[in-house]
């Protein structure tokens, strides 16, 4: 026997192609809005004129035709007026007599033969309000919860208590304590929100468009729609990008355009161009966050007190779990036996803010990283040796008592990034705030540590039980294959050639007989939401365990039917059995469907036995797995323009197992760069008129190639054994950190410390130039 020729083939762990790499470079993908739907109908949304007020009436102008149009107001949805995520307070459009809590809260749905027409129907429209004194941003809720704190209004709730705070304060030699703060962020994906919704006879409706989480809408227009999930099928169109902004909000599209489809009988769909899509959809959150902490002269903490408090917007949304993941990432990546960590989530009259990659945990690390540095300062010492000091390792016990496992490199992280970037060395030629001879630029270099909790927070994925099979079929071209029926989409961000490299590699099948279908609510079982970088670690092995089943299925049928009972083994896509001729893989699978028609390997995730959490002390093991990383940033600083150009970012990066390195560093580089725009670009606040300041691309301003620095991404891989092939989460680690790293380095450059991002020339120049006697 050949070993050598018939060792299987393996594909996790190398650059395969993308699998929709050839429809999206040669432009024949079809995003929602190439499909040439027959017979629509176009909805624009009808929105609240006031940031806060009583909804007194909507008046329709007699002079127009209103027979041409459909127009749906609460009276027209067929259940209850709730839309129902994390709690039912939401309503799907206002009711007359309500208040309005946010500007451009959705009132009605104009529906009509062109979008020009719907858009002349809704501008008819005229609602009449009472005015009431809005709460419109984060600095107003602080202001008065620090001055009175029973009058502040949270939405949410919930600390994480470790040790005896007293006692740890008691201990320290010295006491640091700082604000910190951040503003909104758009995730800005290129292809806008869109939706499309088709009544079908049967009274259920059949949705498709660009979104996350297919199941979302599934189950949370049930009550509005007055429709069993079954009846609520939806699946993806190609998603131009996400970033977490396609998370919470298709369910509500889907609800807008449901209401005047369900009138009409018609399709109705609706999409936003930028302008909307950036008014009215939702961001990041912003944060403050303040940090009081107890230290020996040796650096060791001995106390960590943190608030940490979001602006959740007008309706909870999601919030809640953004506070959580934020909390339980403020004190995770050090050792401390002392921590009190109370996270909320206030309630302001602005658009409700939602999932955007990191979820709460770069806005925790954003603080918590510039803590660190300030607090190294104070004691001393150098920050990388500070960090590699009392930075959490194996066996360490985090805020809510989990235990660290030895699958953790958050030494190899800090040690490889620190080595890489030659820190040390270039640490000493940090200017600040002292251009060296020859300078014409301060130059400075910062350093971040930090883990990301892979998967749903707490016990999440043991409630949930993500579902998928590996389903038979005659593929496209008439040929026996796999079809993956997951619920997890494609946003870009490739799963659909990682999971078909580990199906490939799971079966021993050659991947081009593996195909991955949009997901649809209808075909796939519901694997969960594609949000909490969850779905290499859970859905991957979802995937990986299904195929094993299918291979067993298969090679138990061969031994059966094609080789007389002998043990039956699929390899390199042929059944092969001892001393018989291998039968290839697609006869074998056209007799077995043949046979028994239906032929799925099916598995259900299940997380290990020993997994603790209780929700309401919020102890135990708050992730299934951490993913690791450290940053390094080296930025340079015009003394005259204070203009800022991050040169060189080095990320070191522990996510388990790499499936495919090309796209993983893709995922980085791309997060890092978006990370780079939340540090020092992206503006964006709730102005005075109730609406965001920036509304175009021409005033939210995003990094472009020529702002992206030079990276050096490298991965140490410490798998999670558990769930093979044992990745650990990806996607939303990149955003954590760099902010910190840039705004350490900023105060190696000019030896200010920055408190508050996005870090633009003008914050450096009010910094480096304070006025007398206060602002200029
Ligand atoms: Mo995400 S930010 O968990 O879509």
């Amino acid at each position: 026997m050949k070993q050598a020729a018939s060792k299987p083939r393996r594909l996790v762990g190398k650059g395969m192609v993308r699998v929709d790499a050839d429809g999206k470079v040669r432009g024949r993908t079809r995003y929602l809005n190439d499909i040439a739907y027959k017979g629509l109908l176009h909805g624009v949304v009808v929105r609240s004129p006031v940031a806060r007020g009583i909804f007194k009436a909507l008046v329709p102008d007699p002079a127009f035709d209103w027979s041409k149009v459909v127009l749906a107001t609460a009276a027209d949805i067929p259940g209850e007026n709730v839309v129902h995520m994390h709690d039912r307070t939401m309503p799907l459009l206002a009711e007359p007599g309500g208040e309005l809590r946010y500007r451009g809260e959705p009132i009605a749905v104009v529906a009509a033969k062109t979008p020009e027409l719907a858009a002349e129907a809704a501008a008819r429209l005229r609602i009449e309000t009472e005015e009431l004194p809005p709460l419109l941003t984060l600095q107003e809720a602080i202001a008065v919860f620090k001055k009175s704190p029973k009058r502040f209004d949270s939405m949410k709730d919930q600390d994480i208590v470790k040790g005896d705070l007293a006692k740890g304060f008691a201990d320290a030699d010295d006491v640091l304590e700082a604000e910190y703060w951040a503003g909104h962020q758009e995730q800005l994906y290129i292809e806008n929100q869109g939706f499309v919704v088709f009544p079908q006879k049967d009274g259920s409706i059949f949705c498709e468009g660009s979104l996350q989480c297919p199941y979302f809408p599934v189950h949370e227009l049930n009550d509005a729609l007055r429709l069993p999930p079954e009846k609520i099928r939806v699946r993806q169109t190609p998603v131009g990008g996400a970033f977490g902004g396609k998370e919470e909000y298709p369910t509500m599209l889907v609800g807008y355009a449901a209401l005047p489809a369900l009138k009409s009988g018609k399709p109705v769909k609706i999409t936003y161009d930028r302008h909307e899509d950036i008014l009215f959809t939702p961001k990041r959150h912003p944060v403050w966050v303040r940090f009081k902490t107890g230290f020996k002269k040796d650096g060791t903490l001995t106390a960590i007190e943190c608030d940490f408090i979001l602006d959740g917007g007008a309706y909870l949304t999601i919030s809640d779990v953004v506070m959580f993941r934020g909390i339980l990432h403020c004190a995770l990546a050090y050792r401390c036996d002392n921590v009190v960590i109370r996270g909320r989530v206030a309630r302001t009259h602005s658009f409700p803010c939602g999932a955007f990659r990191g979820f709460g945990a770069p806005q925790a690390i954003w603080g918590l990283e510039s803590h660190i540095d300030a607090i190294a300062a104070r004691i001393g010492q150098s920050p990388h040796a500070y960090r590699r000091r009392i930075h959490a390792r194996p066996g360490d016990v985090t805020p809510t008592g989990q235990i660290l496992s030895t699958e953790n490199g958050s030494t190899a992280c800090l040690d490889l990034a620190l080595k890489r970037s030659d820190f040390a060395r270039k640490l000493q030629q940090a200017s600040r705030g002292r251009l060296r001879k020859g300078q014409k630029k301060f130059y400075g270099i910062g350093l971040s540590f930090f883990a990301h909790g892979a998967a749903f927070t707490g016990d999440g994925e043991a409630k949930f039980k993500a579902k998928g099979r590996m389903e038979l079929a005659l593929l496209d071209d008439g040929n026996p294959g796999v079809n993956i029926r997951v619920s997890s989409t494609e946003m870009g961000q490739g799963v659909h050639t990682i999971f078909t490299q580990i199906a490939a590699d799971a079966l021993s099948l050659d991947p081009a007989r593996i195909r991955y279908p949009m997901a649809d609510t209808g075909l796939v079982p519901n694997s969960g939401p594609t949000v909490a970088s969850r779905t290499t670690m859970v859905v991957g092995n979802v995937v990986h365990r299904a195929s094993q089943d299918l291979k067993s299925q298969m090679e138990a049928f061969a031994s059966l039917r094609f080789f007389r009972g002998e043990k039956s083994v699929l390899k390199n896509s042929q059944l092969t059995a001892k001393g018989r001729k291998p039968v290839a893989f697609a006869k074998v699978a056209r007799a077995m469907l043949d046979e028994l028609g239906d032929v799925n390997g099916f598995f259900e995730f299940r997380l290990p036995p020993e997994t603790r959490w209780d929700q309401a002390t919020f102890k135990g093991d708050s992730y299934p797995g951490y993913s690791w990383s450290a940053n390094v940033a080296e930025i340079k600083i015009d003394p005259l323009t204070c203009e800022l150009a991050v040169t060189r970012v080095t990320a070191v990066v522990d996510v388990g197992r790499i499936i495919n390195p090309i796209l993983a560093a893709g995922q980085v580089e791309g997060g890092l760069t978006q990370a780079l725009g939340y540090a020092v670009m992206e503006k964006i606040a709730t102005g005075k008129n109730g609406l965001y300041d920036a509304s175009r691309l021409q005033t939210y301003i995003i990094p472009t190639a020529l702002d992206v620095p030079e990276y050096d991404v490298k991965f140490v891989e410490y798998p999670y054994s558990y769930a093979p092939p044992g990745g650990k989460g990806l996607g939303e680690l990149p955003m954590d950190g760099l902010a910190p790293a840039i705004a350490n380095a900023v105060e190696a450059a000019v030896g200010k410390r920055l408190r508050t991002i996005p870090i633009t020339p003008e914050a450096l120049f009010e910094a480096l130039h304070p006025a007398p006697g206060g602002t200029p």
